[in-house]
């Protein structure tokens, strides 16, 4: 397993070519997950049995010769487990019961115990005995900063007012949220990898809106103490990180310096300069734009080269998309983009 492309390409060592994974790989654009979804009864249902987030896993496995897996699961399992109580309403994205707005409610919050996301865990040693050494398996979690927006919000928003103004006018009340989601964050990616994950990722979707100084402190000073924790305990220093802050192509420098084996890049980021710029200190993930994949076959396989030719022949790239694929993503368009990696990058 250590030997495999993608862990390999997280180490900056070469490769035979460049490895491809796709941040939702497992998803609604599939008729397979769709159905699966469908007899587990609601998304939460899916994430919680870990039969079937093993089975839908493994889905885009079974189409596409992706080069790692990656857990069926989601971020917000973390807020849920502190006893917010997270739903999903049909086709309107998460909700959560309970908002994290105040001082008492802050002072509420607590590291849950580990116990309660057991459903994880078990799901990471199925989909590990599931792929028998095929396939590295990448786990994850939210940012700390990314968690506390849908806990402070209670939802998803398009412009996430509440924290904007609460990170102006009560920045102290912020620390105290992502302090103790980055406690929560650093033991959940700590049993993950203990439950066999062979690489994290930390998503960090939200830090993007923030100001550099309000980035600064609450989401890339809390992801570094999830990576610093990581780094210290001899069951998890071993293992590759991967922090992907959407929007966050301002704070390159900050994210190379992170501690992380690798940063994810989203679209609006130059890859030629990136990898110029800090492709000898980390490996670089990313960066076509999900919606390509809505286009045509001929259109992605050049977008695809675009990206690959920008990352260049150095090692330490992985190919990504710069966000999720989207529900509306025609399968046979995945399988055109993985080819056209693949190709593009093979070496010798
Ligand atoms: O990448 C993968 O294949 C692994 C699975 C995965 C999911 N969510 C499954 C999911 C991962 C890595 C996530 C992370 C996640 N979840 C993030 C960070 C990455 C990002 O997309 O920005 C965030 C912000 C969430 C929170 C979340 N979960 C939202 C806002 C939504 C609703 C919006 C949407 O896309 O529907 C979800 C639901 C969700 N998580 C789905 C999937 C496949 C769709 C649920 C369904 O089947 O209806």
């Amino acid at each position: 397993m250590k030997d495999s492309i993608f862990l390999r390409a997280l180490r900056r060592e070469a490769t035979p070519h460049t490895p491809v994974w796709l941040m939702r790989q497992a998803g609604r654009y599939l008729p397979e997950y769709n159905r699966t979804r469908a007899k587990a009864g609601s998304f939460l249902t899916l994430a919680k049995t870990p039969e079937l987030a093993t089975e839908v896993t493994l889905q885009p496995l079974a189409r596409f010769p992706l080069d790692a897996a990656i857990l069926f699961s989601d971020i917000l399992t973390v807020p849920d487990a502190m006893g917010l109580g997270l739903s999903f309403a049909e086709g309107e994205g998460p909700r959560f019961a309970h908002t994290v707005r105040d001082e008492r409610a802050a002072a509420a919050l607590s590291v849950p115990d580990m116990a309660s996301l057991r459903y994880v865990f078990d799901a990471v040693a199925s989909i590990k005995r599931a792929l028998g050494g095929t396939l590295p398996l990448i786990g994850f979690a939210g940012s700390p900063f990314t968690l506390a927006c849908y806990m402070i919000e209670g939802r998803g928003s398009d412009d996430f007012a509440t924290v904007r103004t609460m990170a102006a006018a009560r920045p102290d009340l912020i620390d105290r949220i992502v302090d103790v989601n980055a406690r929560a964050v650093a033991a959940y990616l700590r049993e993950q990898i203990v439950a066999g994950a062979d690489a994290v990722m930390i998503f960090d979707t939200w830090g993007g809106m923030l100001g550099a100084a309000a980035y600064r402190r609450h989401s890339l000073r809390t992801m570094r103490a999830v990576l610093d924790a990581l780094a210290s305990d001899a069951a998890t220093r071993a293992t590759p990180t991967i922090v992907f802050t959407k929007g966050g192509g301002g704070w390159l420098d900050d994210l190379a310096a992170s501690g992380a084996s690798a940063v994810g890049l989203d679209w609006t980021v130059d890859l030629a300069a990136a990898r110029a710029r800090v492709g000898g200190r980390v490996a670089l993930q990313g960066n076509l734009d999900p919606l390509v994949l809505l286009t045509d076959p001929k259109t992605i396989e050049r977008e695809a080269h675009a990206v690959v030719d920008a990352a260049g022949p150095a090692p330490g790239h992985i190919f990504n998309l710069g966000h999720g694929i989207v529900p509306a993503t025609p399968p046979e368009h995945v399988a055109a983009l993985v080819e056209a990696v693949h190709r593009r990058s093979a070496r010798g």
